[in-house]
């Protein structure tokens, strides 16, 4: 939520930024973590949504553990307070360096995604005299219905280890001295709404586990990853993700064994509605059948937009005129530098300032300088509005 206060507090302040709202994100993990807590289950937030340095403060304090993906983003979290124990690794390439990284922190497990990433792990390991504890990553090959760049659980997406790959995975376990199975891991996707994907992935799971657990392995813990989706047309009706809907369906559709943990590995869900790119409208340009709205920032502000036709909802948030049609695009020299297409707003003018809504997940954290811009600067409503 932007309240009146914050808006007369944006008046003086540099755009485009990212403003956080910090009561938002705090009501958000209110009600995960007495959802967890209601059914047992442990989640390590996904980094990658937004590692901002406040947020992960705020997440670490929450009590959740991190889901990594690169040495520098296990290294971040440590850095963060997230304990070690509480830390899971993935990432179909990880390097030697990254590795060792890992290792030296004492991570709770790196998620496998292939027979030669575990063969490596468990060299370096043993080089540095440890055991490393592995979940594998696997593939149940599922269509998360959503878009083709976030889907990443189809037998021919990049990630995770298939089915036909398990007997060379197991031969792994005999001859490797140095890597230890706690688990199994699942993702398979993003920005899932259709919840009939995680009846689906609790349906496979079931089915896959079968497999080791006849194979004479004990697979102490679940990993369901993460994939919640958020409301992007209407963010201030649903400010919070359906998780109740979502671990309902876990709860009655997952079998979990006697002793076996059950983790999740929410990002988007979590900080998506609490951030807001604040941006001001430095043109209006009319052309013969369109109006462009020129804002100050662009696709490398945030480049969900560009990159995955994504929709963000839009906001002038101090025009209350007479409703028109704009084209929201930034100024970077790119065509795909737009936010949206036909988007009804008050009548715009130079100076008005825009929200663009929903940008607390993998917005900041992937932003970029092309076209040698600067990077957006991030503010917070209980620093921007004190009580
Ligand atoms: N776990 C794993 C192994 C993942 O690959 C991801 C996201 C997550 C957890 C967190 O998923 P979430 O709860 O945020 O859906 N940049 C894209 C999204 C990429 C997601 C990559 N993996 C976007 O802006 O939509």
């Amino acid at each position: 939520m932007i309240t009146k206060e914050a808006i007369k507090a944006f008046g003086s302040i540099e755009t485009p930024f990212y403003y956080y709202d910090i009561e938002l994100l705090n009501k958000t993990l209110q009600v995960y973590t007495s959802l967890i807590k209601k059914y047992g289950y442990s989640a390590h937030y996904a980094l990658k949504a937004n590692a901002n340095p406040k947020i992960l403060s705020i997440i670490q304090k929450a009590g959740l553990g991190a889901d990594c993906v690169s040495g520098n983003e296990v290294a971040i979290a440590v850095k963060s307070g997230f304990p070690a124990d509480k830390i899971v690794y993935a990432g179909v390439g990880k390097s030697d360096k990254e590795i060792k990284t890992a290792l030296k922190a004492g991570i709770f497990s790196f998620n496998c995604e292939s027979v030669p990433e575990i063969r490596i792990i468990d060299e370096i390991a043993a080089s540095m005299g440890k055991i490393a504890h592995i979940a594998l990553r696997i593939n149940p090959d599922i269509d998360a219905h959503t878009h083709k760049y976030i889907s990443t659980g189809r037998k021919e997406d990049k990630f995770g280890i298939s089915p036909w790959m398990f007997n060379d995975v197991s031969e792994l376990f005999t001859s490797c001295k140095n890597i230890r199975l706690v688990g199994l891991h699942f993702h398979v996707g993003s920005q899932i709404m259709d919840m009939g994907v995680i009846k689906l992935l609790c349906t496979r799971i079931e089915e896959l586990q079968k497999w080791f657990i006849e194979h004479g392995y004990n697979i102490a813990n679940l990993n369901l990853g993460g994939g919640l989706g958020v409301d992007y047309e209407n963010p201030k009706e649903h400010p919070i993700a359906n998780f109740e809907g979502y671990f309902d369906v876990v709860n009655k559709n997952l079998i979990v064994r006697p002793g076996q943990t059950v983790h999740f590995e929410p990002g988007r869900a979590i900080v998506a509605q609490c951030g807001h790119l604040i941006s001001r409208v430095l043109y209006v340009k009319i052309g013969q059948r369109k109006k462009f709205a020129i804002l100050d920032a662009g696709m490398n502000d945030l480049i969900r937009p560009a990159l995955y036709q994504a929709h963000h909802n839009i906001e002038n948030l101090v025009s209350d005129k007479r409703k028109m049609r704009y084209d929201v695009v930034g100024p970077v020299c790119e065509s795909s530098d737009k936010f949206d297409s036909n988007v009804m707003l008050p009548q715009t003018k130079r100076g008005d300032l825009i929200a663009i809504n929903t940008a607390g997940a993998y917005g900041q954290v992937m932003a970029m300088r092309y076209n040698q811009r600067d990077l957006a600067k991030a503010y917070y409503s209980d620093e921007l509005c004190r009580k």
